[in-house]
């Protein structure tokens, strides 16, 4: 199976989390377009879903399934998303899709992250995968200084505005061996809107796919 292969596969085997009349979380990036037509497909009747991107909302609206604001729900069952790197204990790093400001208000809201993902983004640790963080840019300098003080590489990702009007940092070089330290640490950077790292937010299932089917990690 080839990687396109085993985003859908992952994508249709989230469907076991999905119940009925239930309001579901959703994510952002190839990997959940994968996973939204599958629910369009299945015939599921979800009362609607919570998005956490204009693209996904735009996906979710085409096959006819009606997206909440986050401020309409109290609370979320699930949240399904995909991610760039998930390590053995299900910390996260996401952004690749510049999203991932929504992607963490999304998951905040929900009792259970379902990660969906194949098996080229396990890894031991996190930052292999440019670490992005969404900033606000007069911030840009600084924190660029910042991350190389953690010998990291900073560069601002050209041309991408994200949904919140917000700037991209993709940082480089970074070996994140405590996530919930990383997190906590960076998340107070004045111009830091969100950094990747999801830690607090982390998974508590995944869905791996690989060349022996889904493979199921609980944390
Ligand atoms: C979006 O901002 C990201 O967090 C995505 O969830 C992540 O980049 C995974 O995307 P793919 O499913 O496209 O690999």
């Amino acid at each position: 199976m080839n990687q396109d292969q085993l985003k859908q596969l992952v994508g249709r085997a989230a469907l076991d989390y999905v119940t009925p009349g239930q309001i579901v979380g959703v994510g952002t990036g190839s990997t959940v377009d994968c996973f939204i037509d599958a629910l369009a497909a299945s015939g599921i009747a979800v009362a609607g879903a919570v998005s956490s991107s204009e693209r996904s909302t735009k996906r979710l609206q085409q096959h006819g399934i009606r997206v909440l604001d986050a401020a309409e729900v109290t609370g979320l069952t699930v949240y399904i998303d995909g991610a760039d790197e998930i390590d053995h204990q299900g910390f996260m790093i996401k952004g690749g899709g510049a999203a991932l400001t929504r992607e963490k208000i999304v998951a905040d809201l929900a009792k259970t992250f379902v990660c969906i993902a194949d098996a080229s983004k396990l890894v031991q640790t996190l930052g292999r995968f440019p670490l992005p963080v969404e900033i606000i840019p007069m911030a840009a300098a600084q924190l660029t200084r910042r991350f190389a003080a953690l010998g990291g590489s900073a560069t601002l990702r050209a041309g991408v505005v994200t949904d919140n009007g917000g700037h991209i940092l993709d940082v480089t070089g970074l070996s994140i061996t405590d996530p919930l330290a990383f997190e906590a640490e960076v998340n107070q950077w004045p111009g830091v809107v969100t950094v990747g790292v999801f830690a607090r937010h982390k998974a508590q299932v995944c869905l791996l796919g690989g060349a022996d089917g889904v493979r199921t990690l609980s944390f």
